[in-house]
């Protein structure tokens, strides 16, 4: 969750660390701090907040050094002080190290490590890995010290270690925390992710579970903890810098959800043959099971989790294969019973998400072929499944994911009908949804041509602080997903709930202080969902809808109506879901809040 850089090189390394750190400020804001190691030793600041605080503090003092670490910190052990602030460091102060990840039995060695004399300074489980190297010094090198003290450890780490004494080296170390090595020229960068270093360099290692990389100014080796070197492959990111920058847009998110059409496009270029109603995923190409799947178990988390539940309905309704999704954080502990025949399918942005990746490891361990649906190239999910999907949509930066939601589900629109046209679907068919995703892009346009209208919306709803969002069939997921964004941006209470389910209990919080937001376009379930909507109605409950263009029925029962173009039906929660991205994003800003880094959470969970 947190975000952390180290630089060696020839340049300064203060204004490396920070621009680098601010571009992984999304996967945790609540302090900050840096150690840079210069001709006088180690000089480090820390602060509470975000970089900016932490810039701020800094202002006008400075930290000469070409060797340094920094970090963003998403509190796990200890409150949000500048004490738990990373970097921490040994006794000495020679040792200084920055993490993200969690030792699970730091308790155990901490108080092993004070009975030897160690005094701790902050609460977190982080400060006794800076310990536990000290310890281990005693008659080794740097590195041998770094990889006895973490074969100590249990729990999750990339972390990034650096010794006063020795200007010249930076140890970085993984173990299910994502971690990378930017190479550039006489300098290298390490980082959570790839948005910290693609300002100075597109060539990469990934650093795998159980590896250590020790980098000095004239090279880098990767070891095993058994001090085994290892051949790493090398990986270009075909992401450009500007990707990553708010290009004019006030926020990220506001960005991204304005990215949708080229999401769409980007997903599904050169992957769609409408005339043979067919699609091409060269990913999955080698992947001779899926044609004969006789089931596929989508595990997932958040909106990716949504995505899923969307794909289920269309690869059972349109490929005819049983699905089953659910959230990763509980597929492992309910112990799933695998079929012969079965694929296992994870869905993630980052690539990185802790409960998914489990979820994934578990299948793989029980035999079963792993396959996903991701977007960051060369992140943990991508690597460790058999075979799988690029998103290619750029990165995602706002912590309310959008465009990946949009992108996902147009990926297992392509899914569908490769998997329909291996079984019964018809070339009919399979064209007809071939065009209609083409065109998918451009009725997004339309849609968001009524931004301004949607944040009038908002702002009429603003002082509301409960919200229902009902749906059946393809837009219950959606429904569910727009009460995500909502709660996540704007602290308020919004419940996504199943129309035909909300007369089993829902109903009874339904009055005029309780807005419903229906998604309700004209598709198999309409008549259905007027219905229920007649039923909040009736109880004097607000509504809003998302309907079909030129349905004039839904105007006259709710209050307020935001129209979404035809579309097929199981593509219709590509648009749907569109209003209800920027209704929360209007609403979050309308009530003065930070819709980029929402509180209490980070981009990318990689703790369980
Ligand atoms: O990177 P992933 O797609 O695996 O992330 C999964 C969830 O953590 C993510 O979708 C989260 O729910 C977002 N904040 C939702 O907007």
């Amino acid at each position: 969750m947190c975000g952390i850089v180290g630089y060696i090189g020839k340049e300064e390394a203060l204004p490396v660390l920070m621009e680098g750190v601010k571009n992984l400020e999304y996967r945790g804001y609540d302090s900050a701090g840096f150690a840079i190691l210069g001709d006088d030793g180690v000089k480090s600041e820390k602060s509470v907040g975000k970089i900016s605080a932490l810039a701020e503090k800094i202002s006008g003092k400075r930290f000469s050094g070409k060797t340094g670490i920094i970090h963003s910190r998403w509190a796990t052990h200890g409150g949000v002080t500048e004490k738990n602030a990373h970097p921490h460091s040994d006794c000495g102060g020679t040792i200084w190290l920055a993490h993200n990840g969690i030792v699970e039995n730091y308790k155990e060695l901490k108080k092993e490590l004070s009975e030897k004399g160690h005094s701790f300074k902050s609460e977190t489980d982080t400060e006794v890995i800076a310990h536990l190297i000290e310890e281990e010094m005693e008659g080794k090198s740097f590195e041998n010290a770094v990889s006895s003290a973490l074969k100590k450890i249990k729990g999750t780490y990339g972390l990034v270690v650096l010794k006063s004494d020795e200007p010249g080296t930076l140890i970085a170390a993984r173990n299910f925390s994502p971690l990378l090595i930017g190479l550039g020229e006489g300098e290298y960068i390490v980082a959570s992710d790839a948005t910290a270093v693609l300002k100075h360099t597109k060539n990469v290692v990934y650093l795998d579970d159980g590896e250590m990389a020790v980098l000095t100014k004239s090279g880098h080796k990767v070891l095993d903890l058994e001090m085994n070197q290892l051949e790493k492959e090398h990986h270009v990111i075909d992401w450009s810098p500007e990707l990553a920058k708010k290009n004019g847009y006030p926020h990220f998110m506001l960005k991204e959800i304005f990215e949708g059409p080229e999401a769409v496009e980007n997903s599904t270029r050169g992957r769609l043959i409408p005339e043979e109603g067919m699609s091409k995923l060269g990913g999955l190409e080698s992947l001779t099971e899926l044609k004969e799947a006789k089931g596929i178990l989508i595990s997932a988390c958040g909106t990716a989790y949504y995505a899923g539940r969307v794909g289920e309905y269309m690869l059972e309704e349109y490929a005819g294969i049983p699905v089953e999704t659910d959230v990763a954080s509980e597929f492992r502990y309910r112990k799933p019973v695998f079929r012969d025949g079965d694929i296992f399918l994870a869905v993630s942005q980052s690539g990185e998400t802790a409960d998914t990746l489990a979820a994934l490891r578990e299948a793989k361990e029980k035999g079963v072929p792993v396959v996903s649906i991701v977007n960051v190239v060369g992140s943990t999910i991508a690597r460790y499944t058999d075979a799988g999907v690029y998103q290619h949509i750029g990165p995602e930066i706002g912590v309310a994911s959008t465009k990946a939601f949009i992108s996902q589900v147009s990926i297992f629109a392509l899914l569908t009908i490769l998997v329909g046209r291996h079984r019964e679907m018809s070339l009919v068919t399979g064209r007809r949804i071939a065009e209609e995703l083409e065109k998918i892009p451009d009725l997004i346009r339309l849609i968001l041509k009524q931004s301004k209208n949607i944040e009038a919306l908002a702002r009429k709803y603003q002082k509301f602080v409960n919200f229902l969002y009902l749906g059946r069939k393809y837009n219950l997921p959606v429904a569910y997903e727009g009460a995500l964004k909502l709660k996540e941006i704007s602290y308020v209470h919004a419940e996504g709930c199943g129309a035909g389910e909300m007369k089993h209990g829902p109903i009874a919080m339904i009055d005029e202080n309780f807005p419903s937001i229906f998604i309700a376009p004209q598709d198999s379930v309409y008549e259905k969902m007027v219905s229920n909507m007649e039923e909040v109605k009736a109880r004097r409950g607000p509504i809003i809808a998302v309907a079909t263009e030129g349905d004039k029925k839904i105007k006259e029962i709710a209050d307020d109506v935001i129209y979404i173009p035809k579309t097929l039906e199981m593509l219709t929660p590509i648009l749907s879901v569109v209003p209800l991205q920027l209704f929360a994003y209007h609403f979050g800003v309308a009530r003065g809040l930070d819709v980029d880094q929402p509180r209490n959470l980070a981009k990318s969970v990689t703790v369980e």
